[in-house]
């Protein structure tokens, strides 16, 4: 009776929430040699304490070239798992364990092997939104921001397997010219937008542009007057003459263009249903008190056996040098 009252009095210590949250992670950065890295869809005040904020591509090359002991990686599981593998040395921490990634889980390893089998010739791209176990599957990784530049740079003769997202595969299809068979996985946040409502708001909104992130199914892309990465989406805000843009992305992005590109208007595109907002319900599971807790006590931590850290580390360290 008496241990068990002791502790429930020491896991709620532990799990106590101080009131300058933004101190505790910086004291906690000190104290741990730690290095946060925000994707563009977290959550303002996460983005707001992140030692770097980028998009998958960027997150991939930071992580490989930190000197932190610790990576809290405030992203999903497949972001933070690819932060492990370029370190196997080093911590990684994922706020909350459970933000997995919808078109990631479209990908089952087993299914993936019975489909590559089919296709004994061709070499497999796998987009960077996927398991370890399906890097571990795969020849190159790439990312949104440079599937075109990847898929360009392998010789014409050579067959591919693009996964596993149909979308951006059907993208890249069309930028390259190139044949490739796709895996169908898709988004749900991605493939939530309505064309329909997009138009209406583009009749609303004349002056505006409308740029989208390339997960966007085909009709809505139609539309779109600039397509890229979140990164790169930030950029064309930048450097565009437009004041005003249609956001067809996970809103987490606008968050950044307003701190960055402050002065212009940036609308959401909007989803099917009801919802007047497309959030990740996978990216959003992280919080600042989950950030800070996962740092003081630093769990949940990212674990891979080594034999498939070795196998999807080739593909990854693969695209870092063809895209450099
Ligand atoms: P980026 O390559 O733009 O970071 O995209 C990541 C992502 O999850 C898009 O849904
Ligand atoms: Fe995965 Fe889509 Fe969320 Fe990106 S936005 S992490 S692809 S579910």
């Amino acid at each position: 009776m008496f241990l068990t009252a002791n502790k429930s009095i020491e896991s709620s210590a532990t799990n106590a929430i101080p009131n300058d949250l933004f101190g505790a992670i910086e004291d906690l950065k000190q104290e741990l040699n730690a290095v946060v890295l925000a994707h563009y869809y977290q959550e303002g005040d996460i983005q707001d304490i992140a030692d770097f904020i980028g998009d998958s591509l960027q997150l991939a090359r930071q992580a490989a070239s930190t000197s932190a002991d610790v990576i809290v990686f405030a992203g999903v599981h497949f972001m933070a798992e690819t932060a492990k593998i370029l370190n196997p040395d080093k911590q990684v921490l994922l706020p909350d364990l459970e933000a997995g990634c919808s078109l990631a889980d479209t990908c089952p390893p087993d299914e993936f092997a019975q489909f590559k089998e089919a296709y004994p010739d061709h070499m497999v791209i796998s987009y960077i939104n996927c398991s370890a176990a399906i890097k571990a599957m795969s020849d190159l990784i790439c990312t949104s921001s440079n599937a075109v530049k990847l898929v360009q740079q392998i010789p014409p003769e050579q067959p591919i397997i693009f996964a596993p997202d149909r979308n951006l595969g059907r993208y890249v299809i069309q930028q390259t010219g190139r044949d490739m068979v796709l895996w169908q996985g898709s988004c749900i946040v991605h493939e939530n937008f309505s064309e329909k409502k997009l138009i209406q708001l583009q009749v609303e909104h004349p002056e505006a542009e409308i740029i989208a992130h390339p997960e966007c199914e085909e009709p809505v892309l139609r539309h779109a007057n600039f397509i890229g990465s979140t990164a790169a989406l930030l950029k064309h805000v930048r450097q565009s003459d437009r004041s005003s843009f249609i956001v067809a992305t996970e809103p987490g992005i606008i968050h950044q263009m307003q701190k960055q590109v402050p002065g212009k208007e940036y609308i959401p595109a909007p989803a099917s249903g009801t919802c007047a907002c497309n959030e990740c319900p996978h990216m959003r599971l992280n919080t600042l008190e989950k950030l800070y807790l996962a740092m003081k006590n630093r769990t949940p931590e990212i674990t891979m056996s080594e034999e498939v850290r070795t196998a999807a580390w080739q593909p990854i360290q693969r695209m870092l040098e063809m895209s450099k």
